[in-house]
């Protein structure tokens, strides 16, 4: 398939090397900086620039992968000057929101999707590295849908299909998946250093703990890998943690006790945890008992 990608960032100069590798070929890149598009051009040795409209007519998929608060007016800004072919296929790549914000597409007879990599792209490298066997979640237009599942398999991930109304929560849930794991690691490690262990240090131990808790979550599920004082129903053990954090780190208590009473109605669904010890742990974060 003939493939233009709008927007050389993280992303977009990713799928560009990534489809390439498929067996694609690529009309051009084009980007708001001729550095980055050039940067992402020379990855895969095609034409690039910064006019929007150079590679769109002739591509049968156009990847719109610019930041997500731009997609509607760089999609309208093509479709202005018919930059898109009758029957290709407009692509963004955006969690959150669903193929209707492409909807102007339909005015150059081109159809919409999203095809949202259910990934991390740090940068080009370790997204290139990471896609593989990642899922892609795709809706949009009937006809667009077919060439998604099968670019979905030729970059070697697995396919994901949700109606479009849900495009918001899921992109929520991935960002608790993964953003706000980052930010709890990020407090962990606070706490540590709190705790006289410095940074270079405390990421190298917490590390094989968290490896091995994703390795548990993957093998029975987030409620059965649950261990900890929590699930044990040692309500004494949160107590002390919290005196020591009210003494240290008094910001940080607020975040702790939200987590830790989500953590208690966890424990609760293990069923592992005694009625009168939840009792207890619900007053020392603070919630209803
Ligand atoms: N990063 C992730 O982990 C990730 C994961 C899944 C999905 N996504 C989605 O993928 C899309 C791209 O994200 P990203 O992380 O790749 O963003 P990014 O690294 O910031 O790249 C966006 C690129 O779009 C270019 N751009 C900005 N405005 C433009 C315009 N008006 N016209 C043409 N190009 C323009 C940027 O400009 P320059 O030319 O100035 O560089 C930049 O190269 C977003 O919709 C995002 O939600 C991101």
């Amino acid at each position: 398939m003939r493939i233009a990608i709008i927007g050389a960032g993280n992303v977009g100069a990713a799928l560009a090397v990534l489809f390439k590798a498929a067996g694609h070929q690529l009309t051009g890149i084009a980007s708001l900086s001729l550095s980055s598009a050039a940067a992402a051009a020379q990855r895969v040795n095609v034409a690039h620039g910064t006019d929007l409209l150079a590679f769109t007519k002739q591509a049968e998929v156009i990847f719109l992968t610019t930041p997500d608060r731009v997609i509607v007016e760089v999609c309208e800004q093509i479709v202005s000057q018919n930059g898109f072919s009758a029957g290709a296929i407009v692509a963004h790549t955006s969690g959150a929101h669903s193929s209707t914000i492409l909807e102007s597409a339909a005015q150059n007879g081109a159809y919409p999707l999203s095809f949202h990599p259910l990934q991390t792209f740090a940068n080009p490298d370790a997204g290139i590295q990471n896609l593989p066997g990642s899922y892609i979640t795709v809706e949009g237009h009937e006809k667009a849908l077919p060439i998604a599942r099968q670019l979905v398999e030729e970059l070697g991930c697995k396919l994901l299909e949700i109606p479009t109304a849900s495009k918001p929560l899921y992109h929520a849930a991935a960002c608790i998946a993964c953003n706000y794991f980052t930010t709890l690691v990020e407090e962990a490690l606070q706490v540590m250093e709190a705790a006289g262990v410095c940074r270079d240090d405390g990421l190298p131990a917490l590390y094989p703990l968290i490896e091995g808790t994703l390795k548990n979550i993957k093998r029975v599920g987030p409620t059965r890998a649950l261990t900890g004082p929590i699930a044990r129903g040692d309500a004494s053990t949160v107590k002390i943690h919290l005196s020591a954090l009210e003494k240290k780190l008094p910001e940080l208590m607020p975040f702790y006790k939200f987590l830790g009473l989500a953590t208690v109605d966890l424990a609760t669904a293990k069923g592992t945890l005694a009625n009168l010890e939840r009792q207890k742990l619900q007053e020392y974060l603070g919630g209803d008992v």
